[in-house]
């Protein structure tokens, strides 16, 4: 086969021989068969019919042979091109029709597989179980209310006679805010919605507030300076202790079952008058006090049948006058629960702090719960 003739010296020119451009040919041929894809085609291209491939070199050596000669190299050489441009073209539709035929199977795409790339989060169990307490009492015609964080101190003491020197006030281990003439605090409990709602409505109120408390306690397994209750209020004309009973066995029920009502224990709290410490039945023996199928005291409520649940009474009148509301005409019941406590008794969880610390495999496991 001959190289380059850069100085086209017809002299010097080794007229090319027949076997010469056949063999430079089927090896084109050949390589364009073996060609895999369109990638190894287009190099196959380049070395075999590209400028510098042996048949383009040998054509342009034609001119360079006596006359004579030149018809017939002429003549195979240019048979011996076609008939590689011809194969690489049929190669060309064959590989591109591959390729396609490929691309269709490897990117399919079923649309019908369940898809995980983007794990849905869930919705903390917090928040849920806020919003199936509040639609509880929805479902029986309440309102629901919100107040802020940080309150003012009249709000969550004095307006609900926890007067500046009540011993009551030493008990809600408070976090006071700076500087201290601003009077604010971080509401030690959800009653202050209370107090704001009586005096922005006029009755009758029936208004139940979820959201965030905060006390100066340790952080442990049952403890938390930051938790969370729901306040309850109802005020009208002859509302009675017989209300508020109800109202919480329904309550209890509607969260836990049927079967689970409450108990009132006397109790004494500033804002109302009786009061009454709630406790609800046990949500794990359901009240028998005893483990599952045994003789041994329950672990949940101590063999008890009963666990605490909150607070509650009859709103004491002074807390009704302070907040405009006319205490000879209304009367009203209150309550409070803490919600962390709640779900605690309900999904059964040891440990409170499960609950604020942003673990994304504890929420998850309550993904599916709306
Ligand atoms: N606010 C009280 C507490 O945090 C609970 C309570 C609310 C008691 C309403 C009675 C009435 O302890």
């Amino acid at each position: 086969m001959s190289g380059p003739n850069t100085d086209y010296d017809p002299v010097e020119v080794t007229p090319l021989k027949a076997e010469e451009v056949d063999a430079a040919r089927d090896a084109a041929l050949a390589a364009i068969a073996g060609a895999q894809d369109l990638e190894q085609l287009k190099q196959v291209r380049l070395e075999h019919a590209g400028d510098r491939s042996a048949l383009a070199l040998a054509n342009r050596e034609i001119g360079a042979l006596p006359p004579q000669a030149r018809k017939e190299a002429g003549q195979r050489i240019g048979q011996a091109r076609g008939a590689v441009n011809k194969a690489l073209a049929e190669r060309q539709t064959v590989l591109e029709a591959e390729h396609e035929a490929r691309i269709l199977v490897e990117e399919a795409v079923d649309v019908t597989l369940p898809t995980d790339r983007r794990p849905a989060g869930a919705r903390h169990p917090l928040t849920t179980g806020a919003e199936l307490i509040a639609d509880i009492f929805v479902g029986m015609g309440w309102e629901v209310a919100e107040g802020p964080v940080i309150e003012a101190e009249w709000l969550n003491f004095d307006a609900l006679n926890l007067g500046p020197d009540h011993p009551a006030r030493t008990m809600q281990d408070t976090f006071w805010t700076d500087p201290p003439e601003d009077h604010l605090v971080l509401r030690t409990h959800t009653s202050p919605v209370q107090a704001r709602t009586m005096l922005t409505t006029t009755p009758p109120i029936y208004v139940v507030c979820p959201g965030r408390v905060f006390r100066t306690d340790e952080y442990d397994a049952t403890h938390s300076p930051m938790f969370h209750q729901v306040e309850g209020l109802a005020i009208d004309e002859g509302i009675t202790m017989g209300h508020l009973k109800g109202t919480l066995d329904h309550f209890a029920g509607a969260m836990f079952g049927e079967g689970i009502t409450t108990r009132f224990r006397p109790s004494y709290f500033p804002f109302t008058e009786p009061s009454a410490e709630v406790d609800l039945t046990c949500f794990v023996c359901r009240g028998s006090g005893l483990k599952a199928g045994s003789s041994e005291s329950c672990r949940t409520c101590r063999g008890e049948g009963w666990i605490e649940w909150g607070g509650c009474g009859i709103v004491n009148p002074r807390v009704l006058r302070a907040c405009g509301v006319d205490s000879d005409r209304y009367t009203g019941f209150a309550f409070g629960m803490g919600i962390d406590r709640t779900l605690m008794f309900r999904h059964g969880l040891e440990d409170l702090r499960a609950l604020f610390e942003g673990d994304v495999r504890f929420t998850t496991a309550f993904g599916s719960e709306l």
